[in-house]
């Protein structure tokens, strides 16, 4: 190629003559060419020096003679057209040659003749980078696919950690109820034994009393007062009502405990509606108090008999385990209370106790699932993580304030949610009402 110029060019150029000769070569080219057929190249048929590729470059270049528009070849599709080399900047190893060709045509203005000039840019090193991306690409998707895998197995995984902590705060509270069943069940039990007894000695002395009573002999009474000491009647009258009562307070203990549990505990799951707040919070009460008996224990509710719109299972599960919290937190004497409290945008419920309160770096960590200071087997640091999922389907917030030593507050704040109002104007509707 007699322009010194396209000698510098960084890209290869061949001319070919509509006899598909090789007309015109720069140096880019021929340096890559391999030696054997760089030194009579020049002049003759591109078939000749190239015969692998020679079919493919013949379509390109006739398309281009007749239809006078360049033809480009992308190296993704085809990227070795020409057996070159190419050498890494730095390393200077040797690699075949990636290429992206183009063919322009080129009609000498002074002969006419026309020409398809081949121009191959060597781009080996920006489809090594292409290559390096889309295999990162290639691992970040199947990372990312492995995440989400990850991600639904913890989710599945915490929803069932949720369900356990449900089932051991309700099992916790249900074995310390159980436990105070059996105080009164014991005492009624001893109490009828007794009374079997006293009911054997009443029946054997009335017997007795209707044999003397049928002979009408005077001399009998001393016989008849000395069987009334041998069945101790005089304890028998004064015993039995007092064993009578105590009982039917046991078993009224008993069926109170068990009626309470029962409201407490069989509403349906994922139920909405209306929820008392003061009833819920008496019941929660007497039922901790039963198996927590240190603290005393005292419930305030403005107004009076509130009613709350909430999913009634997962709200009573979360006061449930922030009272069991505030209950386990009194050592010896002290006070839990609950709070209730109508806002202008909501409501709020105050559990506070004078407990032992939470250590300063700890504070932090409470929510996290599985933290726990009790000893092992007494607490699955599950009941603050539970609360919290509760109350955030209420789209609520939960505070917590606390002094080691001193105490603990937990503040629920709920906002009125939109389904409550919608509720509320279905229900003072006339036209719904009179349905
Ligand atoms: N009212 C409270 N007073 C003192 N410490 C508390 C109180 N509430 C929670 N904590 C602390 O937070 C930890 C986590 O509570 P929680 O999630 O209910 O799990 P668990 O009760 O099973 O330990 C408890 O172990 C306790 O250290
Ligand atoms: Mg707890």
């Amino acid at each position: 190629m007699n322009n010194p110029l396209l000698d510098k060019l960084p890209v290869g150029i061949c001319l070919v003559n509509e006899a598909y000769e090789i007309v015109s070569l720069n140096a880019f080219f021929l340096d890559r060419m391999p030696v054997e057929l760089r030194g009579d190249a020049l002049g003759k048929p591109l078939a000749d020096v190239f015969p692998e590729q020679i079919k493919f470059l013949k379509r390109r270049i006739k398309s281009v003679f007749i239809l006078k528009h360049p033809s480009f070849s992308y190296w993704e599709q085809r990227p070795h057209i020409f057996p070159f080399k190419s050498s890494r900047p730095i390393t200077g190893e040797e690699t075949q040659m990636v290429q992206n060709m183009e063919i322009v045509p080129h009609k000498d203005a002074e002969t006419g003749q026309q020409y398809a000039c081949i121009l191959i840019q060597d781009v080996t090193a920006q489809a090594s980078y292409f290559k390096a991306q889309a295999q990162l690409a290639e691992a970040l998707k199947t990372e990312h696919e492995a995440q989400r895998k990850l991600i639904r197995k913890l989710d599945r995984a915490q929803s069932q950690l949720i369900q356990a902590e449900k089932m051991a705060s309700t099992g916790q509270l249900a074995a310390g109820i159980a436990h105070e069943i059996n105080n009164p069940m014991g005492f009624v039990t001893a109490n009828l034994n007794t009374l079997e007894q006293y009911a054997q000695n009443l029946l054997e002395t009335c017997q007795a009393t209707k044999k003397l009573v049928a002979s009408h002999a005077p001399e009998h009474i001393e016989a008849l007062e000395d069987l009334f000491d041998a069945s101790h009647v005089e304890l028998i009258e004064e015993d039995m009502g007092p064993l009578i009562k105590e009982s039917k307070d046991g078993l009224k203990r008993v069926s109170e405990i068990v009626s309470t549990l029962r409201s407490f505990a069989e509403e349906p799951q994922h139920s909405w509606g209306y929820l008392n707040l003061q009833e819920t919070a008496n019941q929660l009460v007497q039922l901790i108090s039963t198996q927590f008996k240190r603290p005393k224990y005292k419930v305030t509710c403005e107004p009076e008999q509130l009613k709350w719109y909430c999913e009634s299972a997962s709200l009573k599960q979360a006061l449930t385990n922030l009272m069991m919290n505030a209950a386990q937190s009194i050592n010896d004497t002290g006070l839990v209370m609950l709070d209730i409290r109508q806002t202008t945008s909501g409501i709020a419920i105050k559990i506070v106790d004078t407990g032992c309160g939470i250590k300063e770096g700890h504070l932090k960590r409470v929510f996290e699932p599985f933290f726990t200071t009790r000893p092992e087997g007494k607490g699955q640091g599950l009941g603050l993580s539970v609360a919290y999922s509760a109350i955030e389907k209420h789209k609520g917030k939960l505070v917590i304030n606390s002094r080691e030593g001193k105490g603990t507050v937990i503040e629920v704040r709920l906002p009125l949610l939109k389904e409550a109002k919608e509720e509320d104007k279905t229900a003072s509707d006339p036209s719904t009402e009179s349905l």
